[in-house]
């Protein structure tokens, strides 16, 4: 059995003291959990985290890595600073990232090697747009994604990646794909990875992504191939994002 996985993306939200409140109200009704738990914060919040979940149940991971080890890289946070702050996780290949600032699949499975390399585990991101999928290219799309990790990355290294379908159109929108529909791509990617090598498909963590409340967490998360949830919106309100992680317990 696959362990469920719970993450926040908080994306670019938040404060100090936001974060602490929201941290601390997690923190206080989140009890033994019956799955992982984490959150990805922006980067200036890491140390926060670091201070406040060190000791509990709750990981914490960044949204981004650097595809770059170190040197002249304005802006970038490299795997290693992120490992210093504790990061169990870092996304890569968001859809927003892969929008906004042009990321593609090569660069993407980059930073998730480089991720994986220093030490944490990467949660690559996958997923089409509302266009893409009502043009019928979804499962191309998907695949065409999840092959330039397959591809890059060693078996040893896949152990430690998490995939996150996240269709686009179901981001932010309210807008959350049917059980069925997500159990669909879910099963595709996994037979993809699968034919790479059956066990790494078999413990690979396939998490949904999209508009998952705790009114509909229980019904995806009861499908065969969805192990858990990235988090967006509802990962902001202590309430609601324990409301997910009691759905997957
Ligand atoms: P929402 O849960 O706000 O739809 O965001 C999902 C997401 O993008 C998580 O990475």
């Amino acid at each position: 059995m696959r362990r469920k996985l719970i993450a926040g993306n908080w994306k670019m939200n938040g404060s100090l003291e936001a974060n602490r409140l929201l941290l601390s109200g997690i923190k206080s009704d989140l009890g033994h959990p019956g799955c992982d738990v984490a959150v990805c914060v922006p980067a200036p919040y890491l140390a926060q985290c670091q201070t406040e979940l060190a000791g509990t149940a709750i990981g914490w991971g960044a949204q981004d890595v650097s595809a770059h080890e170190a040197g002249a890289f304005t802006g970038e946070v490299s795997a290693s600073m992120l490992r210093d702050f504790g990061c169990k996780y870092a996304i890569v290949g968001h859809s927003e990232r892969r929008a906004y600032h042009g990321e593609t699949d090569a660069f993407v499975a980059r930073k998730a090697a480089r991720a994986v390399d220093g030490g944490m585990i990467a949660i690559v991101c996958v997923g089409e747009t509302l266009a893409e999928r009502e043009q019928g290219e979804t499962a191309t799309v998907v695949a065409r994604q999840i092959d330039a990790v397959l591809t890059a990355l060693t078996n040893e290294q896949l152990a430690r990646v998490v995939v996150a379908y996240e269709p686009v159109w179901a981001i932010g929108t309210g807008k959350t794909a049917t059980p069925q529909m997500a159990q669909e791509v879910h099963a595709m990617l996994r037979a993809r990875i699968g034919a790479k090598e059956a066990g790494i498909a078999e413990r690979m963590a396939i998490l949904y992504g999209g508009s998952m409340k705790p009114d509909n967490a229980a019904e995806l998360l009861a499908m065969p191939d969805i192990d858990g949830g990235l988090i967006g919106g509802a990962s902001l309100k202590a309430s609601d994002f324990l409301g997910i992680v009691r759905a997957a317990s």
